[in-house]
């Protein structure tokens, strides 16, 4: 036994800051969130579209696109080594061997021109020392992993159902056991009964991989199944994050009772999140003070002129509120 503890965390995220120019204005994506993850971990992301929360998905896995996007502040910190500046050369032995991502739409990452075999094997091949015909044998490995008869390995994407290619996109992102997986609402494109068959194969690797996710998602089903952690996303900011049953059964923060609120428990059949009256605000020109000012029936001048910490509640449940558990 080693003489030094190893530590849990995989993954810490601090301070990040990322924004977007684009004609001029400057869009305030992601401002200043901070999580970890540690190892075999899921942490649920959740909040409405334009939180920002493929941004801090794509940071992670360094792949914005400069211009417009610019990470401002904070670091992103694997293992024990920086990310953020990390020279792209070395970059690319983490990104899709350590670090890798299943996108929304699984077309973003399936070549139309290419037989599924290969471009999982090619995925393989680019970070593992083996030959292409090892390769190609672990490709066929991989689609029966996910599901899919390993002679189908020679076939295109077109060749296959939504359903199918999402699983082909999984088993590439899985083929190096990845010690991360960012999962960017990875179900959302498929049908109910495929989506369940979808997550129970993830669940079933994430126990066998020991892998550590960030989990992506507008369904609390999802949340409630898969993740041990949940941080809440409002314009770009950690409004609340905790263990899953804390923040399903403790919600503090009025966004987050909002979203889950309506749901008796973790056990709830509901699924989807709970719209929330008015909008999103602005991220080029966001509320000062609390972001969610706007739309809070709680919300009073001291709430909108001060930019508002997080309130520890205990057991790593934390809330930016000033009215809820927060200085009043
Ligand atoms: N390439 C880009 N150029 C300009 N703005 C962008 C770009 N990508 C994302 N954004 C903006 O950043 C904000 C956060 O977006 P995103 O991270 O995609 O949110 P989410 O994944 O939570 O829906 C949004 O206002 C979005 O319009
Ligand atoms: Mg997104």
């Amino acid at each position: 036994m080693s003489e030094t503890k190893q530590t849990d965390n995989l993954v810490s995220v601090r301070d990040l800051v990322v924004e977007f120019t684009t004609d001029g204005s400057v869009v305030h994506a992601v401002n200043g969130v901070s999580f970890d993850i540690n190892k075999g971990e899921t942490l649920g992301l959740v909040g409405e579209t334009g939180a920002g929360k493929t941004t801090i998905a794509k940071a992670i896995l360094g792949i914005l696109p400069d211009p417009p996007a610019k990470v401002r502040n904070g670091s992103i910190t694997f293992e024990g080594q920086d990310l953020l500046s990390l020279p792209e050369k070395e970059m690319r032995k983490v990104r899709g061997k350590r670090i890798s991502m299943i996108f929304q739409d699984p077309m973003t990452a399936l070549n139309p021109i290419f037989t599924v075999g290969d471009q999982i094997a090619e995925a393989i091949l680019l970070h593992e020392k083996m030959s292409k015909a090892e390769s190609e044998k672990r490709a066929v490995d991989m689609l029966e992993l996910v599901g899919i008869p390993g002679e189908r390995c020679k076939e295109y994407p077109h060749q296959f159902s939504g359903g199918m290619k999402q699983r082909v996109v999984i088993a590439m992102a899985l083929a190096c056991n990845p010690e991360l997986l960012l999962a960017d609402e990875p179900t959302t494109a498929l049908d109910v009964t495929i989506q369940a068959q979808v997550l129970e194969m993830m669940a079933n690797l994430k126990e066998k991989l020991n892998t550590s996710v960030l989990m992506i998602t507008h369904d609390l089903g999802i949340v409630a199944e898969m993740c041990d952690k949940v941080a809440v996303i409002y314009a770009g900011e950690i409004v609340e994050i905790g263990l899953a049953e804390d923040i399903f059964d403790r919600a503090t923060h009025p966004y987050t009772k909002g979203l889950f609120g309506s749901l008796p428990s973790l056990k709830s059949h509901e699924k989807r999140l709970h719209p929330i009256t008015g909008m999103v605000p602005d991220p080029t020109n966001l509320p000062e003070g609390c972001k969610f000012s706007p739309r809070c029936k709680y919300a009073d001048e001291g709430c909108r002129c001060q930019a508002i910490p997080l309130h520890d509640l205990g057991n790593g449940h934390l809330v930016r509120c000033r009215k809820e558990g927060g200085e009043k």
